[in-house]
Parts: C-alpha cells; sequence; structure tokens
C-alpha cells in the first residue's frame, strides 16, 4: 500500500507491549493478564459498554454500567425488562433513542439465542455502526478488524503526519488500521489504541515522552504533534462590499427595512447600498447622502459565509426623501443588527 509509511510496522508489538503494563482497569475490560490465563470477554458486558460509550465518556458512564450489569447481569435479563425501567435506568446518559434501540437489540439478541459473532452480523442489529461493530467483533470474538473512532483517527493522523484535507484520508486511515491490526489480538489492540488515545495521545497535549509509538511518528519527529489532527480548511468567506449612510436629526437616527431577499432580509438597518463583490464599492456615497456627508471610515462585518465591508457615512439633518424611521440612538443601538451598531460606533466616534 502506497500511503504506508514503513515505519508503522512497528505499531502492533510496541502497543501491545505498553498495554500489557498500563491497561486500564474497566469493569467490562478483560484485562491482559486476565485475557493471557484464558478468561474471555462477555459479549454482553462489551456491547453494553459500548452503547453507553457512544454516548458519554468512561468516568460517566462507569455507574450506569454498574447499575445496568447489577440489575440485569444477562443480555436475557435486559429483554424480559419492562421498557420503562430501562428507559429510567437510562435517564443521565443522554438521548432515550439510543435506550430504544437497545432494547430493541437486547431482545433480537435473546430471541437469537445470542450475539452473532461477526463483524457484519453485530452491525445488522438496531444502534451499532460500524465503529461499533469492529470493536464488539474484535473484543469479544477475536475478528481481525479495525475499530476506528474520532480517537482512533486522532492518533492515527499523528502517527501519519495527515495534513491539510485529512477528511478526505479518512479511507487511508481506516484502511491503515486494518493492515495492521495483528490476528492474534485484534481485540487488544483496539482496547490499547483506545487507551493510548484517551491517556498518552490526548487531544491537547500529547504526551510523547511516555509515548510507546514515538519512534513511529511522523508528526513527533515534524516537532508539533498537537497540529494534528489538521482541521479541513474552512470554505473561504465570501467578500462583499457597499457603504452605509449614519443620518441623525434632534438626536434620532434614519432607520429603513431592507429588502425582503438577500442578507439580513426584511430586518431593520440603516440605509445602506446594494451590497457589491466590487471593492470600490466602499467609496461610494450611499443612497440618501447628501453632498455634506461625510465618510467615517470602514468596518467588517463577518456573517457564516460572508465577510463584508462597509465604507461608513456621516450626515447630519432631516432626510429628502420619504421613506423610513427615525429611532432615538439608543434604541437604535440595541435593537438594529451588530452590523450597523458597528456603523454607529464608527460615525459617533468620528
Ligand atoms: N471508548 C469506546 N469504547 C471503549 C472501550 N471499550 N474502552 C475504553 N474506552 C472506550
Ligand atoms: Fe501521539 Fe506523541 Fe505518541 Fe505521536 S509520539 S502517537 S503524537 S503521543
Amino acid at each position: 500500500m502506497e500511503s504506508f509509511h514503513k515505519g508503522l510496522r512497528i505499531i502492533p508489538s510496541r502497543l501491545l507491549g505498553w498495554y500489557d503494563v498500563h491497561a486500564r482497569e474497566l469493569p467490562w475490560r478483560t484485562g491482559p493478564q486476565a485475557r493471557a490465563a484464558g478468561e474471555r470477554p462477555d459479549p454482553y458486558r462489551v456491547w453494553l459498554s459500548e452503547i453507553m460509550l457512544q454516548q458519554t465518556t468512561v468516568a460517566h458512564a462507569r455507574p450506569y454500567f454498574a447499575a445496568f450489569t447489577a440489575r440485569w447481569p444477562s443480555v436475557k435479563s435486559l429483554a424480559a425488562a419492562e421498557d420503562d425501567e430501562v428507559m429510567s435506568a437510562w435517564a443521565g446518559l443522554g438521548y432515550y433513542a439510543r435506550a430504544r434501540n437497545l432494547l430493541k437489540c437486547a431482545r433480537q439478541v435473546a430471541a437469537a439465542g445470542g450475539f452473532p459473532r461477526t463483524r457484519a452480523g453485530l452491525q445488522a442489529l438496531p444502534g451499532i455502526g460500524p465503529y461499533t461493530s469492529g470493536a464488539i467483533a474484535a473484543i469479544a470474538f477475536d475478528e481481525c478488524t479495525p475499530a476506528v473512532d474520532g480517537n482512533v483517527e486522532r492518533v492515527m493522523s499523528r502517527l501519519m503526519a495527515l495534513g491539510g484535507e485529512w477528511k478526505a484520508g479518512k479511507l487511508t486511515i481506516a484502511e491503515t488500521v486494518a493492515a495492521l491490526v495483528p490476528p492474534d489480538r485484534p481485540g487488544e489492540f483496539a482496547e490499547a489504541l483506545m487507551d493510548l488515545g484517551a491517556t498518552i495521545c490526548t487531544p491537547k497535549r500529547p504526551d510523547c515522552a511516555n509515548c510507546p509509538l514515538q519512534e513511529a511518528c511522523a508528526a513527533y519527529a515534524e516537532g508539533q504533534p498537537e497540529r494534528y489532527p489538521a482541521k479541513p480548511k474552512r470554505a473561504q468567506h465570501q467578500r462583499r462590499f457597499g457603504s452605509v449612510l449614519v443620518r441623525t436629526f434632534r438626536g434620532r437616527v434614519l432607520v429603513e427595512r431592507r429588502p425582503e431577499t438577500g442578507l439580513l432580509g426584511g430586518m431593520w438597518g440603516l440605509p445602506t447600498s446594494e451590497w457589491t463583490g466590487a471593492a470600490q464599492a466602499v467609496r461610494e456615497w450611499p443612497p440618501g447622502a447628501g453632498s455634506r456627508a461625510a465618510p467615517c471610515g470602514e468596518i467588517q462585518h463577518v456573517f457564516t459565509h460572508i465577510r463584508l465591508t462597509l465604507g461608513v457615512y456621516r450626515e447630519e439633518g432631516p432626510a429628502a426623501g420619504a421613506g423610513g424611521d427615525w429611532l432615538g440612538i439608543d434604541e437604535a443601538r440595541a435593537s438594529l443588527p451588530s452590523v450597523f451598531r458597528k456603523a454607529l460606533d464608527l460615525a459617533a466616534g468620528t
């Protein structure tokens, strides 16, 4: 594979060596010593934990996991529970849709006599997507398959120093992880990546000094690992230009209803020119400005996807035309959209 860095090959053994010593003890987990002694994870507990962790953090999930497994120790007992009991036990974990799916899934599994043992079979169940099916298949059933969630994406984006359009590289991450999963310990590899992401390769301050993968890490070699994952480039703001008039008379300011269509459509505002793509519009006097209007400078305002630059003009005296309304200046400051507040402030200060 072209994108497969040679240095990545040391990852499975380094990571598992680290995991053997540093694995987090989690109530749904069968740790490396227990596994080596032949103990197997309970698919019910693995599934339940993964569903809860779709929703919340490990710390928050712990007491819920304890309460659920004390009350419903098997998928069969959960399947037999009343809907309301499960819904109220779920309260505090977030979306009830997840709890509904949890129960639906438990009942399907109980009716089938147990969990499907493959990623594909698991993914056909309610509430189980690509990440969760991979995690359960690998952890509970030793399927040699990857489990890629946001944490794993972060770690991998650093190991590979994936730049700029890294979201477009998602397939590369999934393919790379798939190629790294060691067939003899796929579940522990998934758990080890989760632990590394949670305790060492954290979002803000990765602890590279204690990272078992430092030697393989392209972002570490570059010197600024926290720069990854690189955010996808935001679409550039479109530029718009125009001019705006602050006409005052006897302590009041002239306001107009804006046209229904376009930016701030239908709202009250100061009189403005049309907002166009031509930069010189900033220097063209706004409609209604008389010969004594004074230029006060420019303001900038950013809307969701547009950056607007307006030339601000100020004039004292009644308006020639009929349209519009006069508002007290404080009232105008309080009630007009903020782009116009900026214009009022600039005009007041000049
Ligand atoms: N995050 C998602 N699944 C997890 C798991 N099984 N253990 C720890 N953190 C997780
Ligand atoms: Fe993350 Fe640093 Fe380890 Fe690279 S060396 S994987 S950035 S903790």
